[in-house]
């Protein structure tokens, strides 16, 4: 959702220039150091090591003179090493006399590292030097370097880490999110900061919503992974042949992952061992979804239901942002444009017509004392809101005027959250919403700083008024003893010596969000934890919504995300604009969340979200969002900055739609499938073609073609106006999806002109069998009765294989469950597998790809096919065999 329109550049530079008497939140970029300053810190000393299996202890003492660059140099600290599986390594740097933050367990739970293996048989194995200290990790197949810190000492200072490890030269570094850079990282110059930010139009080059401290390395020799688990402030830089973190708090907390010497898949599969697999959703999430901010009342929302029934246009979700609020209060309806009985039958015709509807909730909650506005009155008596350090409450400023923001620390914010969830969207009383939308979570505020007085602010920004003078409330004591107790004496935490990149106005980290020196009620501040706000929103919504509808999945999309909130909700990629350049940059986006960060349910607001786009950008951009797993047109307000954009406003985005939601929907149990495996073992739901050809370096700064699932690659056009694009095809084999016709990849990029604006370029890749629904539906509730066609692609070596998951789409717990493995080797397609679940449907047909002749005839279980079910397209080169059997046991069939 956009910002409010007080963001402009001129309010920021006057407010950033304001002096604060006690604290100075004045403007400043991001710290700048010469390197060689650094490099001449002393580093430290190990001592008293200490190793037995796969456990290395230390003591480290500082190996000189002090440097003290950001702070006073810590004298000593402890470094554990665990060799926690034989594919992983757990090293942690930490101050030997005193506990400092780390990541709390509650919001991202560590894998065990209990048993620890022996050295010998791991793939990556830790080696140091005691003085100066120093560690690397070496590949042990190959005796490859992969991260080293022996050219630059480590500096561990109470705001101020840093580590730096050497690269190769033109290293490829994916990761680091969220960003817009490219999905390769410029290794020779990339600044890439970690700070959640309500980044409105999304722009290249600065800090956006979500934190993801991981990098995959890939090389010709193998894939790797690093992640530094801190979720303190930081930059992270790539400058020619090296890596550097610079962190403004917490500790050193490192995983390295062996990943694989030929596979990328299994670094992907050791990160979701340490923060969780994805979160399975209903079947319906990967139907189309609309939204927009500024539908006006709910006879717009109904209309556009019903448009999209005439259209034609399967609609499976409608949602509706912050529009139906009661002067933007959450938890309310408007009632005189959004009427609860209103909003309740828009919700029973989505049901009786198998589609769903969802709402945006926000973490902000209107500061109204005494206003009778019971979210706040419950949460206030629950005393459950972030509070200031002398235990008042801290106000902000949000689409309702003043607000509070709920503290997910305080071990009372579950019960209030659900209680509001179950109340305000009861399916008997309220409104029966089927997923959850929670944005605004980082937290993003309107106050621009200082925030001292955001009662005026909220005048002066019109945001629908608020008492300006709020009588305290009465169970609110004067002093809050414990609170004035854990009063930070610390650090300086609202403006710590090193700045980090951040690029919110002033550069201020409170700049837009809650001040950092605000304290949680398990006595954690703001300063360290900010970054994880937006994640345990996500949590706390995904029990609330649980909990109104016990036993089934749910849906949640969020804004801002940390590492580990794959395993609970889904993620839009925020507020873009209706340009060619997020509709190019979402592709890496995308990637960046499904392939590395373990967040799958991922899509870009499609035809973007600000400003007007055009007929084309809204064709190409359908077409393209069609291959994101999470589909959702999504565009701002109708009067301030957007045209509608609803895919059936424009013919050709209307036939465009269309044919990408053809193939979607005949893909959708193939993606589903993905998504399931994704859930059992981190199994990456799209990814970069060099996942899928690590050998071939041309792959590597590829992002602008990617595969859905194992085996569909997408290459869109990407050019404004333009009928033509220049694909790579690694050497292999390849079917185009349209026709089915083999095209053989040289390793070369070929032109393909003549792409019309309702087509997009997709392949399939050789090797694969895709079980396709053989027709199309309006909703996903139809598409599940329609039969299955299985697609025989084979790969180079005439084999194929591929696999089915089905279940009732619904529930978390699946008793029955179908999976299905197929095979096809030397001309014998072999179906066999569980099919508990039962499909109720047939398998229709069986289509062979890159046959070369029309087949003799056709074997089904042994026994000749009639003549009259076996068809040949010599054009094609493709052999049709229909089958027609229930879909409840395994067969095989035969090509003679
Ligand atoms: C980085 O610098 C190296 C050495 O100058 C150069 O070969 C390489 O092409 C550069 N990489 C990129 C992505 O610009
Ligand atoms: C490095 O990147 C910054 C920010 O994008 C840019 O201003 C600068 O010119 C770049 N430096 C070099 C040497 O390319
Ligand atoms: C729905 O379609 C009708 C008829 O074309 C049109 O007048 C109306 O503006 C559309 N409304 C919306 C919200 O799309
Ligand atoms: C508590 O701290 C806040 C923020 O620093 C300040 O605005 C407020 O006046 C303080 N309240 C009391 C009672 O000192
Ligand atoms: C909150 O719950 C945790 C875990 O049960 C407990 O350790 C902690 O003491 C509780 N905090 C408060 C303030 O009650
Ligand atoms: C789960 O979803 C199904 C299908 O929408 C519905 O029939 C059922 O009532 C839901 N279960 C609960 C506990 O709400
Ligand atoms: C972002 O950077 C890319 C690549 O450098 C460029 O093509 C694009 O135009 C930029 N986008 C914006 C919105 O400036
Ligand atoms: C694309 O075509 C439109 C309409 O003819 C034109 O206004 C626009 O400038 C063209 N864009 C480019 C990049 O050529
Ligand atoms: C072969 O397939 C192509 C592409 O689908 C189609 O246009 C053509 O009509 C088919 N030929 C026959 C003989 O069915």
């Amino acid at each position: 959702m956009a910002p409010h329109r007080s963001h402009t550049m001129g309010r920021f530079l006057q407010v950033a220039s304001v002096v604060l008497a006690a604290v100075t939140l004045g403007a400043q970029a991001g710290t700048v150091v010469d390197p060689a300053v650094l490099d001449a810190c002393p580093g430290y000393t190990a001592s008293n090591v200490k190793s037995s299996g796969g456990t290395l202890t230390a003591s480290l003492k500082l190996a000189g003179k002090a440097c003290n660059v950001f702070g006073n140099d810590i004298p000593s600290l402890n470094l554990q090493v665990v060799y926690e599986t034989a594919d992983r390594i757990h090293v942690k740097f930490t101050d030997a006399s005193a506990a400092r933050y780390e990541v709390p367990e509650s919001v991202l739970p560590r894998p065990s590292s209990a048993h620890p293996v022996s050295p010998q048989s791991a793939a990556i194995k830790f080696e140091y030097k005691t003085s100066p200290f120093s560690f690397s990790i070496v590949r042990s197949a190959t005796s490859e370097v992969l991260f080293s810190t022996a050219s630059h000492p480590i500096i561990f200072e109470p705001q101020y880490l840093r580590v730096k490890t050497v690269l190769p030269a033109d290293a490829n570094i994916y990761g680091l999110g969220e960003h817009t850079n490219s999905f390769r990282l410029d290794p020779n110059n990339s600044t890439l900061t970690l700070w959640s930010r309500d980044a409105y139009g999304v722009p290249n080059g600065t800090n956006l919503y979500s934190n993801h401290p991981i990098y995959f390395e890939q090389r010709t020799t193998g894939t790797h992974g690093v992640m530094l688990l801190s979720s303190n402030g930081m930059d992270i830089k790539l400058t020619p042949e090296a890596l550097e973190y610079n962190v403004i708090g917490g500790v050193l907390d490192f995983y390295f992952l062996a990943g694989s010497q030929t596979d990328p898949t299994q670094v992907a599969k050791q990160y979701a061992e340490i923060v969780g697999t994805p979160a399975e959703v209903p079947y319906w999430s990967f139907g189309l979804h609309q939204c927009r901010f500024g539908y006006q009342n709910y006879i717009d929302v109904a209309n556009v239901i019903t448009n999209y029934s005439a259209a034609g246009i399967p609609l499976e979700t409608m949602w509706t942002d912050i529009d139906y609020m009661d002067r933007r209060r959450i938890f309310t309806v408007d009632p005189q444009y959004f009427p609860l009985p209103r909003m309740q039958e828009i919700v029973a015709y989505l049901h009786a017509h198998n589609q769903q509807y969802i709402l945006m909730t926000d973490p902000a909650v209107g500061y109204l004392p005494g206003q009778g506005y019971g979210p706040f009155d419950r949460g206030e008596e629950a005393g459950i809101w972030l509070k200031n350090q002398n235990g008042s409450d801290h106000l902000g400023l949000v689409w309702p005027g003043v607000t509070v923001w709920p503290d997910w620390f305080n071990n009372d914010t579950q019960a209030y959250w659900s209680n509001e969830y179950a109340m305000f969207f009861s399916a008997d009383t309220g409104i029966d919403i089927d997923g959850s939308w929670n944005d605004m979570v980082e937290p993003s505020s309107f106050c621009n700083l200082p925030c001292d007085d955001p009662f005026e602010q909220a005048v002066e920004q019109d945001l629908p008024p608020a008492r300006t003078s709020a009588p305290p409330s009465p169970s609110q004591p004067i002093f809050d003893e414990s609170a004035v107790s854990r009063r930070n004496k610390r650090d300086n935490l609202l403006t710590p010596p090193y700045w980090i990149n951040n690029a919110a106005p002033g550069g201020n980290l409170s700049s837009k969000t809650a001040y950092t020196d605000t304290v949680h009620a398990n006595g954690l501040y703001e300063y360290d934890t900010h970054n994880l706000y937006g994640t345990m929103m996500s949590i706390a919504t995904r029990q609330a919504m649980l909990a109104r509808r016990p036993g089934n999945r749910t849906l949640i999309i969020t804004r801002s995300t940390f590492a580990g909130a794959g395993a609970h909700v889904g993620k839009w990629l925020g507020d873009n604009f209706s340009d060619w350049p997020h509709y190019r940059n979402s592709i890496s986006g995308v990637l960046g969340m499904a392939t590395i960060y373990q967040i799958p349910m991922v899509g870009a607001d499609i035809c973007g979200y600000a400003d007007d786009t055009t007929e084309t950008l809204c064709a190409r951009w359908a077409m393209l969002g069609a291959f994101y797993p999470f589909m959702r047109n999504a565009s701002a307000h109708n009067a301030d900055t957007s045209i509608s954009q609803e895919f059936y406003r424009w013919p050709l985005t209307t036939e465009a739609a269309k044919n990408a939601l053809d193939m979607r929907y005949r893909l959708l149990d193939y993606i589903y499938t993905a998504f399931h495996q994704a859930n059992t073992d981190g199994t990456p739901v799209v990814s970069p073609m060099w996942f899928k050809y690590p050998k071939d370096k041309t792959t590597y700064p590829i992002d602008l073609q990617w595969f859905y699932g194992d085996s569909i690659l997408v290459s869109p056009v990407t050019e404004e106006n333009s009928t033509s694009v220049s694909i790579y095809l690694p050497k292999d084999i390849f079917y185009d999806f349209e026709t089915f016709t083999p095209v053989q990849g040289k390793g070369e990029y070929v032109q393909l002109d003549d792409v019309s604006f309702t087509q997009i370029p997709v392949h399939i890749k050789g090797g694969a069998v895709l079980p396709l629904r053989n027709q199309s539906q309006m909703t996903t509730a139809e598409l599940r009765k329609t039969d299955f066609e299985l697609v025989v692609a084979p790969g180079t070596d005439g084999s194929a294989s591929g696999t089915l998951y089905v279940d009732d789409g619904i529930h978390i717990d699946q008793p029955a469950q179908t999976l299905v493995s197929m095979t096809f080797r030397h001309g014998t397609l072999s179906v066999s597998g569980s099919f508990d679940f039962a499909t109720g449907v047939n398998v229709a047909g069986v289509k062979v790809l890159g046959s070369t002749r029309a087949p003799r005839g056709v074997l089904l279980n042994g026994k000749p096919v009639p003549q009259s079910h076996v068809q040949y397209n010599a054009t094609t080169k493709v052999a049709s065999v229909t089958v027609g059997l229930p879909f409840t046991h395994g067969f095989t069939l035969t090509v003679l």
